[in-house]
């Protein structure tokens, strides 16, 4: 389990929502790291059958991250807003964070993204 699994305060102090989110972002902890131990073992084992299965499994692990990433995007606006600027992009991260839009600006989650056409 990874370090961080536990809730850091009170949980009468915290609103259902962040517990929710905590209990997601713990889940996506334990599955990219165990898409990392299968990653390893895949390398590590000399039997390919094994590999095969393990590198199935890892994959299967990936999804199931994906999937509650997914969960968490939806139910945290700034990672929404994020993840919008920063995935599925080419250029340099750090050139887009130094872009005049980055982080998603005022483009709403049914924009475009290509910004204010006004002059
Ligand atoms: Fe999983």
């Amino acid at each position: 389990m990874a370090q961080s699994a536990g809730l850091h305060e009170p949980e009468d102090r915290l609103s259902s929502e962040t517990i929710d989110r905590h209990r997601a972002i713990a889940s996506i902890q334990e599955e990219l790291e165990a898409v990392d131990w299968y990653d390893q073992r895949v390398d590590a084992t000399t039997d390919a059958a094994l590999a095969d299965v393990l590198a199935h499994n890892r994959d299967e692990e990936k999804e199931h991250a994906a999937m509650t990433l997914e969960w968490l995007r939806r139910n945290d606006p700034v990672l929404d807003k994020h993840l919008r600027t920063y995935l599925f992009t080419s250029e340099p991260v750090v050139r887009i964070e130094a872009e005049p839009d980055a982080g998603g600006g005022d483009q709403g989650p049914d924009s475009l993204g290509i910004g204010d056409l006004r002059v």
